[in-house]
């Protein structure tokens, strides 16, 4: 149980015992020590349900709360809060359980087959900055869920299915004519913007595109073969941004639309069989009154178009379909951007009626903003081109090395350069993990790359700093125990027992910039007990208990970054 739980509990007892049978206890961490270490903040609530005095309603509580060995002082504050001092042994038991497990403590909850869906870049083109939040965000999430203890299944949903690919295809076999196919698919996005030129100027190659387009879905096994020449040159592309980003992706994650080409007629069937679907205007279509038009009328959504052809949200209704009957998951987190909002409502909405997912498989859209540039539009280059991933992540690189070749010069070159991998890398992920998700949000390579601040660097730099004090240190009893005494030590003590509180919140609500904030004031923390509370030069238990509590520190951001991606340096 965690700290807040604990707490909600014997204060609910409480609350019973002076009447307020089932009134929630409402605890908070407190913002400021003054005010105790938790708050619950319930009291006033439940006295106006029981339209009663609350600060005589909090007095009642308090008499009847039992919180021995937990805490050493409450007090009634205000209208009815009741601020909470944790009792500095109490901590300490729960660091030590913390020490003594692998996974720092934590709660595990009962394990859930779960899918986190994410990256997904269309193969018809480059992956793009948008698919870069989506890989990072998604990651993160994954590394949280299974940390948590759930059986996570990554899933890249690629869109490699489609009329672009006849396009695609007939472009190679001409670019295979003139020998030159190779070079040419070295730059996806010219080979894409080339073969819709020719698509647009030349009707014979426009025909023999949608040629294609036809014996793809009918399953003729030359053109087969081509597509899948094309898919396997874009996927490596991909799997470079991976490698470089070091992601859990890999071509085993993979599992893109056209996997569900078979489905799709099964698709229409059933929704049919379900009396959902309707014929308009020659489509067949279901119609959403829980979504209006700007008619005020229902929704259309279109499952099947005129000319026979499927469409995205087609795809997906099959993707969920399966990811019951044949994954049995019973959570599905989408990793997309914000601007497919409406899509994926409809697509619940849609999958929820037509039986495709039962009402115990939460399905949720962990949804994004928009990557920007300087100049407040969407991030592209300065010719307004797309901007190529593994060209953004080499110059992070880069820019990371000249950083800290100036500032440490005297590093080996390799040193430097291994240095430069995890901080520039580091400080691309974290950007984009530090800020809620759901909003834009700026990219900016000196602030990223800042060593002050909410940043990578900044969160590398002090945890080198913690593990400093081990090169240092010589003979200690590293099985002592802790005694917490002083208050940086203890405040350092509340943050680390509130690592389960964070990735029991990070595995809920799918937002890494809390396990970004948490990890930041642990660092903080850590900072000013590393000032108040000598370590190398204090003597025999203080010493041993002061580095035990180092120790748990240097694990605990250790765990957290990599939780969200990031390596760590024993030094920079
Ligand atoms: N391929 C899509 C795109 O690039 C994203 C796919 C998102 N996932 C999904 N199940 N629809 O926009």
């Amino acid at each position: 149980m965690t700290i807040s739980q604990l707490l909600a509990q014997r204060v609910e007892a409480a609350l019973a015992a002076a009447g307020a049978v089932g009134a929630p206890a409402v605890i908070q961490a407190s913002s400021k020590p003054e005010f105790g270490d938790f708050q619950a903040n319930g009291v006033m609530g439940a006295a106006k349900a029981a339209k009663t005095n609350p600060r005589e309603l909090a007095a009642k509580v308090v008499a009847a709360l039992d919180l021995a060995g937990i805490a050493d002082k409450v007090e009634i504050a205000g209208p009815g809060f009741i601020n909470i001092h944790l009792a500095p042994a109490f901590l300490a038991q729960r660091l030590e359980a913390a020490r003594n497990d692998e996974a720092l403590g934590i709660n595990k909850p009962a394990p859930q087959k779960v899918m986190v869906e994410y990256s997904s870049p269309n193969l018809a083109k480059e992956m793009h900055v948008g698919h870069l939040r989506s890989t990072i965000i998604g990651d993160a999430i994954a590394r949280v869920l299974s940390f948590a203890g759930h059986d996570v299944q990554r899933c890249n949903h690629v869109g490699d299915w489609g009329t672009q690919f006849g396009m695609l295809v007939a472009y190679l076999v001409e670019t295979r004519q003139s020998g030159d196919a190779d070079l040419e698919l070295a730059d996806l996005e010219n080979f894409y913007r080339k073969s819709k030129v020719r698509f647009d100027e030349d009707a014979a190659f426009a025909d023999t595109a949608r040629n294609y387009v036809v014996k793809l879905q009918g399953g003729d096994p030359e053109v087969l073969a081509l597509w899948k020449q094309f898919v396997e040159v874009s996927m490596h592309h991909c799997q470079a941004v991976y490698d470089k980003l070091g992601v859990g992706l890999d071509l085993a994650a993979v599992r893109g639309e056209s996997a569900y080409n078979d489905d799709l007629p099964v698709v229409v069937s059933d929704l049919k069989a379900a009396g959902l679907l309707e014929e308009s205007q020659g489509a067949q279509v279901v119609f959403l009154p829980e979504f209006k038009n700007p008619e005020g009328e229902p929704q259309a959504m279109i499952i099947q178009k005129k000319d026979g052809g499927y469409l995205y949200a087609t795809t997906d209704l099959a993707a969920i379909r399966y990811r019951h009957r044949t994954l049995d998951l019973k959570r599905v987190v989408y990793v997309v951007d914000a601007r497919q909002s409406l899509h994926f409502q409809q697509l619940f909405t849609l999958s929820r009626k037509a039986g495709f997912a039962p009402a115990d498989m939460a399905l949720e859209h962990v949804a994004f903003g928009t990557m920007m540039g300087e100049d407040g539009k969407p991030f592209k280059t300065r010719s307004g081109d797309t901007v190529k991933l593994v060209e953004l992540l080499d110059e992070a690189v880069e820019r990371a090395y000249a950083l800290v070749s100036s500032k440490n010069p005297d590093l080996a070159e390799d040193t430097r350069r291994s240095i430069a991998q995890a901080v520039g890398i580091g400080a691309v992920k974290y950007a984009d993990l530090s800020k809620n998700r759901t909003s834009d949000y700026i990219f900016n390579w000196d602030t990223m790359l800042a060593f002050e601040g909410n940043t990578a660097p900044y969160l590398q730099y002090s945890y080198t700093r913690v593990a400093s004090v081990f090169r240092k240190v010589g003979d200690y009893n590293a099985a002592a125990e802790i005694v917490i005494t002083e208050p940086a030590e203890k405040q350092l003590a509340l943050q680390l027992a509130q690592f389960d509180e964070i990735i029991a919140s990070v595995s809920d609500t799918c937002q890494p910039h809390q396990l970004c904030g948490y990890l930041f004031n642990l660092a903080q923390q850590f900072s000013r007990f590393y000032e108040a509370c000598p370590i190398l030069s204090s003597e025999g238990a203080v010493r041993d208990s002061r580095l035990a509590i180092a120790a748990l520190t240097a694990r605990t951001m250790k765990a957290g970054l990599s939780l969200l991606g990031i390596a760590v340096l024993e030094e920079m």
